[in-house]
């Protein structure tokens, strides 16, 4: 059975169809990259699944493993193992990294997440997450955060999109380490070279699936600049 399955969505907001008709799916431990320019509609689809207040699918299914989740609240979107990575990292106060890191799991081991997302616990487990950290740390102490919860699904939107840039191999360390612990991750990204070590691959334009397979084949047609739903040799998006 697929963790995710997303069947016919479509989104609208005022006016504008930001999400039109767009199905994928995501099976157990896979990484599926979702490539799209800016303003394609990549982050409503994360907020979407993710169940963001004010957003709810004007038609079509949200599927978590099996079950339709239109109408569930993040919160228990949550309970079920669903997690998201904001675009820019969540701003926390006054405790520290160890504080954070053990927050919603007491058991869990917050060295050992640190290490998966490249950091050292003895230099960072006692610093305060607002206090100097640098947007590359505030990220990847983030998603140490995410790993520690052991979710079925991961929303990684643009994990390498931080005040200071992680590195393309820092992202594919910390996105295997997801694989590795068993989460599925829907990956998005504008980069063709992050979204390679993904098993799977689909691009985004004006809301719609133009291209799905091998990340292979999807990085090719992200790169020529073909897009087929806007008609044109070049995408208007691109
Ligand atoms: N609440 C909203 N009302 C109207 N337009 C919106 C709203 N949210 C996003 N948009 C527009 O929808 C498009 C998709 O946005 P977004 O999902 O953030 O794109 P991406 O993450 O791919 O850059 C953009 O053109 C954005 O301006
Ligand atoms: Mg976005």
């Amino acid at each position: 059975m697929s963790v995710l399955e997303i069947k016919n969505l479509t989104y609208i907001a005022g006016e504008k169809r930001i999400l039109d008709g767009l199905s994928l799916l995501i099976g157990a431990s896979e990484i599926h990259a979702l490539l799209g320019t800016n303003g394609t509609g990549k982050s409503t689809l994360a907020y979407l699944v993710m169940g963001c207040e004010g957003y709810r699918p004007t038609s079509g299914e949200i599927i978590f493993k099996g079950n339709v989740i239109n109408d569930l609240k993040i919160h228990e979107r949550a309970g079920l193992g669903i997690t998201m990575a904001w675009q820019e990292p969540v701003r926390f106060e006054g405790i520290s990294v160890r504080d954070y890191l053990t927050l919603k799991t007491k058991d869990a081991d917050p060295s050992l997440y640190l290490e998966m997302a490249g950091l050292h616990p003895e230099l960072c487990l006692h610093r305060m997450v607002d206090k100097a950290l640098s947007g590359g740390e505030r990220k990847r102490i983030e998603l140490a955060s995410i790993l520690a919860l052991n979710p079925k699904l991961a929303i990684l939107d643009e994990p390498d999109s931080g005040i200071d840039m992680l590195s393309t191999q820092d992202i594919i360390n910390v996105i295997t380490a997801f694989k590795k612990n068993g989460s599925s991750v829907l990956l998005i990204t504008h980069r063709e070279e992050i979204a390679l070590m993904a098993d799977k691959a689909s691009q985004l334009c004006r809301g719609k699936i133009v291209c799905s397979g091998s990340p292979m084949e999807v990085a090719q047609y992200y790169k020529a600049r073909k897009c087929l739903v806007c008609d044109a040799e070049v995408c208007v998006y691109v």
